[in-house]
């Protein structure tokens, strides 16, 4: 017929241009938060790894006029609403960390990182990194999350995935994998939504 088969990737691309949101991603933390019911108006959520802004948009709606979203990344984010704040910074340095506890002396009710590496296209080195992201967000729930709070992070499933779920099992009192309807249909990345955060020393 020459039409090209149905792409998911580009059907999301266009309906998140359309809705005036920043990055397809989007829809996957939409569908995460609706489907876990994780975030509530006047709660406050710091996002890791938050450039362009894609989540920043769904969490600044779901937490309302009385909640706060902070969010961090290596680049600038445009200003997304009144009730999100940013940080520009590496999350490792020390200079980031005291940005966001500037913004928000409290601990934060939800944690949730899409970081990813910049990819250098060797297998062993990109999961690598990636897998050094997401320990150093579970670390971060340490400091900054709650008891009783949530960690939703991006991972990508190799060689470490299941030490790393033990991980996540050690600090959260129930763990569970989604793959949301949007990740692209070849992608080995899955989110890990973990809940009831045992507390941080
Ligand atoms: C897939 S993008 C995030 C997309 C975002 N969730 C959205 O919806 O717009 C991954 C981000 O992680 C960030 N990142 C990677 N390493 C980081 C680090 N060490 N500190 C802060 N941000 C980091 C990158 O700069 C990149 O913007």
């Amino acid at each position: 017929m020459g039409s090209k088969p149905y792409d998911p990737r580009d059907a999301y691309y266009r309906k998140a241009k359309q809705a005036g949101l920043r990055a397809r991603s989007a829809y996957k933390l939409e569908e995460i938060a609706r489907r876990f019911g994780l975030y509530r108006p006047g709660m406050t959520v710091l996002d890791l790894g938050a450039a362009p802004g894609g989540w920043l948009q769904i969490l600044s709606r779901l937490v309302g006029p009385h909640g706060l979203v902070v969010g961090v990344d290596l680049q600038p984010i445009e200003p997304v609403a009144p009730n999100v704040r940013t940080v520009v910074g590496d999350i490792h340095a020390e200079a980031t960390r005291e940005a966001i506890r500037a913004l928000r002396p409290d601990r934060f009710d939800a944690l949730t990182s899409d970081m990813a590496p910049k990819t250098t296209g060797i297998k062993d080195v990109d999961e690598a990194r990636s897998i050094e992201l997401v320990r150093t967000a579970l670390e971060l729930c340490d400091e900054y999350l709650a008891q009783g709070g949530s960690l939703v992070a991006k991972v990508f499933e190799g060689g470490e995935f299941r030490a790393l779920l033990a991980e996540f099992r050690q600090r959260f009192e129930r763990v569970r994998l989604v793959r949301p309807e949007a990740t692209r249909g070849r992608s080995f990345e899955i989110y890990v939504v973990a809940t009831g955060f045992r507390g941080g020393s």
